[in-house]
């Protein structure tokens, strides 16, 4: 197989575009991905600054390689969970790559900044370690980026995370959810702005993308994550894409371009009866934010 770019020997095929790629071409090919996703969903602007949340991972590392080589003003910010086993050796590559490239690399250890970990947080507020995980990043993200001065806030979700998050909002129609599913949370009551400038990129490109790119990135996943309904999802919509690659592509922007709008109504209302919360100020549809539930029930 060829580069369909510059006809050398590819090193890569992405059957979604039915091209091969040499080197060279696919880091081309990723950037110009991540260029077209910011410009058309009008994400940030050149002299934006930027926080990219780091986790280690292939997705956020590519993406923070991305921005900084598009030109961007991008710092990273790397959360600890204190998740055994798993939360050290991420801090090691989110840093290692910090320290090659001479980025600046934010860092919050939650067990510090909050008294608990996610394993024994989530335990003592009766919650699963993802959702108090998940809740406890929104939250500290948010922080973080309006506490730096930072214009917008980016994550590493690629096209397979949102079209697999997408599945389940939508086999269980939660309409709420759908109306916020997209790729630019604007700003407004308390958030700063968030963005996922790799919807363009499936999981295997960023994956490539840190090899050819020489980026070392923390393979293992999350322990916590284990057989959780995402993966789930994400293996039922890898059957479809072997079949007829292509299809999480047209399924997610598909969403975007003809449903998404029909959710926003719902979506709009719900934001409408945010109140400060009493504790933190974080915008909350209750008196006290979720966060801050959360950290009260793991300290009782
Ligand atoms: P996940 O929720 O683990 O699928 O991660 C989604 C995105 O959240 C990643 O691509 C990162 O941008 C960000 N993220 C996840 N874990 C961390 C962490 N420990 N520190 C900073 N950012 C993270
Ligand atoms: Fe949050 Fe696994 S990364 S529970
Ligand atoms: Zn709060």
């Amino acid at each position: 197989m060829k580069c369909r770019r510059c006809r050398a020997p590819a090193v890569i095929d992405v059957r979604r575009h039915n091209a091969g790629f040499c080197r060279e071409c696919f880091l081309h090919h990723c950037r110009e991905q991540v260029r077209k996703a910011i410009e058309d969903f009008d994400m940030f602007q050149p002299g934006d600054r930027v926080l990219v949340a780091v986790s280690g991972g292939k997705d956020s590392l590519a993406l923070w390689d991305i921005l900084r080589d598009l030109g961007h003003d991008v710092d990273g910010l790397y959360l600890g969970l204190g998740i055994d086993g798993y939360s050290d050796e991420s801090g090691v590559f989110a840093r290692s790559y910090a320290d090659r490239t001479g980025a600046k690399l934010v860092e919050i250890d939650l067990p510090t900044a909050v008294g608990f970990d996610i394993p024994t947080g989530a335990r003592l507020a009766h919650r699963a370690p993802c959702s108090a995980c998940g809740l406890s990043k929104r939250h500290l993200f948010n922080q973080a980026a309006a506490d730096g001065g930072y214009d917008a806030v980016a994550t590493g979700h690629n096209l397979d995370d949102e079209a697999a998050v997408l599945f389940g909002n939508i086999l269980h129609w939660s309409t709420e959810y759908l109306g916020r599913q997209l790729p630019v949370l604007p700003a407004g009551n308390g958030f700063v702005r968030k963005v996922k400038p790799l919807v363009r990129l499936g999981e295997r490109e960023t994956a490539a993308y840190c090899v050819l790119a020489g980026i070392d990135y923390q393979v293992e996943e999350c322990p916590m994550a284990a057989g959780n309904r995402h993966l789930g999802y994400k293996d039922a919509l890898n059957a479809i894409e072997e079949q007829s690659p292509g299809s999480k592509h047209a399924f997610y922007f598909g969403f975007l371009e003809k449903a998404s709008p029909l959710f926003t109504p719902e979506a709009a209302s719900e934001q409408e009866h945010l109140q400060q919360c009493a504790r933190c100020g974080t915008p909350t549809t209750g008196e006290v934010c979720a966060f801050c539930r959360l950290v009260e029930r793991a300290h009782q």
